[in-house]
C-alpha cells in the first residue's frame, strides 16, 4: 500500500509551547508515513526543544533564524513556501495564534504563513483558562475566517494540573486532518 504522504513535503512550524515535544512525535510519524518534513521554530520553541533534535528526527535542516538561511537565494521562506504540500503549525501557541490573526510577520513561521500557497494548519495548546480568553476566542475565528485550517484541541489534564480544554489534540486526529488538506 503507498503511505499517505508519499513523496509529500511538509513544513512543520513548532512554537514555544510545553507541548512542542510532542511535534518530535509528529514528525517521525509523518516521515514514517512517506513525507519530508521540514521544521521551522520560532525563538522560543528552542528554549522546550532544540533544533539538533529536529534536525536528526527528520535529517532536514531545521530553520529557526529569518536572518540566516539555508537556501543559495538567501530567501528560506520563499523557497520552503514554493515547496511545502501543507504547513502545519504543531503546536500553536495564543502569540503565535495573534500574530496570524493580525497578519504580523517578525519570525519564519508567521512569515512563512503569509507566503505559504498550500493549506496551513493551526494546531493550538495552551492553558484552558488562556484558550478560553475572549481575546483567543477571537483571534481563533480571525485565523478560520482568513482561512487557515483549524485542529481544535481536546479537553485533558495540562502539563500544568489544569484539567480541561487546551490540550494538544490527540496526534491520531492530527494527521487525520493533514491527510485530508494534502
Ligand atoms: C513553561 C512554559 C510553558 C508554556 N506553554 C505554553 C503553551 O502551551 N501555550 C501557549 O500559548 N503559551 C505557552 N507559554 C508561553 C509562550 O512560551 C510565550 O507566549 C511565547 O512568547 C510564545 O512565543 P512563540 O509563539 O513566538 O513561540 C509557555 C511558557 C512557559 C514558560
Amino acid at each position: 500500500m503507498t503511505p499517505p504522504f508519499k513523496d509529500k513535503n511538509i513544513v512543520l512550524g513548532v512554537t514555544g509551547s510545553i507541548a512542542a515535544y510532542k511535534a518530535c512525535d509528529l514528525a517521525r510519524e509523518f516521515m514514517r508515513k512517506g513525507a519530508s518534513v521540514t521544521v521551522v521554530m520560532t525563538p522560543e520553541a528552542k528554549h522546550f526543544v532544540t533544533p539538533i533534535t529536529f534536525q536528526a528526527l527528520t535529517h532536514n535542516p531545521v530553520h529557526h533564524d529569518p536572518s540566516f538561511s539555508h537556501t543559495p537565494s538567501g530567501m528560506d521562506h520563499i523557497e520552503l513556501a514554493k515547496k511545502a504540500d501543507l504547513f502545519l503549525i504543531a503546536p500553536a501557541t495564543a502569540h503565535t495564534i495573534a500574530k496570524l490573526a493580525h497578519g504580523l510577520a517578525d519570525d519564519l513561521i508567521s512569515i512563512l504563513a503569509l507566503t505559504m500557497r498550500s493549506a496551513v494548519a493551526v494546531v493550538p495548546a495552551m492553558n484552558t483558562n488562556m484558550y478560553h480568553h475572549a481575546a483567543v476566542q477571537a483571534n481563533m475565528k480571525k485565523i478560520q475566517d482568513l482561512g487557515y485550517k483549524l485542529i481544535h484541541p481536546d479537553q485533558g489534564e495540562l502539563a500544568c494540573g489544569d484539567i480541561g480544554e487546551g490540550h494538544i489534540a490527540d496526534l491520531d486526529i492530527i494527521i487525520k486532518s493533514a491527510e485530508s488538506l494534502i
